[in-house]
């Protein structure tokens, strides 16, 4: 990934940078998302002059599939490291197997540019009811880290004995866990946790059923652990962490969990702050050697594809994420107050209860930004 022109050096003479974001809207839901994603940094980069952005549309998923029998082009990884980040919607489509489309595209980018920690906030919002108790809810404020490159989708395994007949087939799916992948998951999570409000930290694993794998991840957690006397720690098993995030939500902070895991436990938490629409994340090289991947944490949902009423805002949280890694917190912030503010005004697309469309989620977040008319009482529960 070339440098940024800018990163926190900006004299008075300098022009403000130009991000060079390469988005890939994908299938279903993935384009109307970021269409409203993109405004919404389009309208920051307005407001703020701090920095303008040059969108690379690829027209990577299922339709190239049809057209070209690959999800993307063969230097697809080439092409994606010119730019500084990439803004991704999501992939699968009813016409081509879901294997073929995650493979073939969001894994074959995390893993190929080893993007291995996945940062999913799950944030609870004002005006916003989902199934916890509203008096709990409003007080909570959690981040799943999942493992991204390894665990249970490292993609090694294989089919055989077809030959055998009807009901002779094998198939192995292989999980992987090297103790430097669980170690830098691991170690990146206690930083995160550090500057967290609440400063906890979860492991999740299964490693009583699951003994070789996850007990590794169970001893580097402990060892990990001794150089952040400052958060304190906890093991859960996955089954009970379910339970526990519905029934003792206040008891969670930070948690850390494989690839699987993590991938379960983030839709359970983007479904208890009240939507799967909600949920934003970020795919990370932490080493800063390749440019990282931001995405809502749902799918195509070809279920409500093209009617216009997808919850834009698991996109348009990816983009703050993004342009905070990107080094521009103010306007990640802008982003986020904007968004605090419209679901805080009752603008709520249908999964949440409400009547408004995809594109006037996007308006009213675009407004809520140009008027800077946001109520000061709003802000993150902590
Ligand atoms: P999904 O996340 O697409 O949808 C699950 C349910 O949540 C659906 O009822 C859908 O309507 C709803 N939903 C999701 N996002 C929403 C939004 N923004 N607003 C309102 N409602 C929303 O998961 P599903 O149905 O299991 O998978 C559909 C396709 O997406 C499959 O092809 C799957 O492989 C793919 N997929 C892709 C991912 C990615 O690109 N990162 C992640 C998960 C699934
Ligand atoms: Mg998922």
């Amino acid at each position: 990934m070339p440098p940024l022109s800018r990163k926190g050096d900006l004299t008075e003479m300098s022009p403000p940078p130009t991000l060079r974001i390469a988005t890939i809207p994908g299938d279903g839901i993935g384009p109307e998302v970021l269409t409203v994603g993109r405004a919404v940094v389009d309208a920051v980069a307005e407001t703020s002059s701090e920095f303008s952005v040059d969108w690379t549309e690829l027209p990577w998923g299922c339709g190239y599939y049809e057209q070209t029998g690959r999800m993307m082009p063969e230097d697809g990884l080439a092409v994606l490291r010119e730019f500084d980040a990439i803004y991704f919607g999501a992939v699968g489509w009813p016409t081509v197997p879901d294997s073929t489309s995650l493979w073939g595209l969001r894994l074959a980018i995390c893993q190929g540019l080893d993007l291995w920690a996945n940062i999913r906030p799950v944030t609870f919002l004002p005006g916003v009811s989902g199934p916890l108790r509203d008096s709990e809810s409003r007080r909570l404020s959690w981040v799943m880290v999942r493992e991204n490159s390894e665990g249970e989708y490292s993609g090694i395994g294989g089919r055989n004995l077809a030959a055998r007949g009807r009901g002779g087939e094998v198939a192995i799916e292989t999980a992987l866990f090297t103790e430097a992948g669980c170690e830098r998951i691991i170690r990146y999570a206690f930083e995160l946790a550090l500057r967290h409000p609440v400063r906890r930290l979860t492991s999740v694993t299964k490693s009583n059923a699951q003994r070789y794998g996850m007990v590794l991840w169970d001893e580097v957690f402990a060892r990990v652990a001794e150089a952040y006397p400052q958060v304190q720690t906890d093991s859960c098993l996955v089954d009970a962490m379910a339970a526990r995030m519905v029934l003792r939500p206040e008891s969670l902070s930070v948690a850390v969990a494989s690839n699987l895991y993590a991938d379960i436990l983030s839709d359970l938490g983007s479904a208890l702050s009240g939507s799967l629409g909600l949920g934003a994340s970020a795919n990370l090289d932490p080493a800063g050697q390749a440019p990282c991947m931001f995405e809502p944490v749902h799918g195509s949902a070809p279920d409500i594809a093209g009617q216009g009423i997808a919850n834009p805002i698991g996109a348009v949280m990816s983009a703050a994420l993004m342009l905070e890694h990107l080094g521009f917190a103010n306007a990640a912030a802008e982003i986020e107050r904007a968004v605090l503010a419209t679901t805080a005004s009752g603008a709520l697309s249908p999964d949440l209860g409400g009547e408004n469309s995809t594109v006037e989620i996007g308006n009213a977040l675009v407004e809520a930004m140009q008027t800077g008319g946001i109520p000061m009482e709003i802000g993150p529960a902590t």
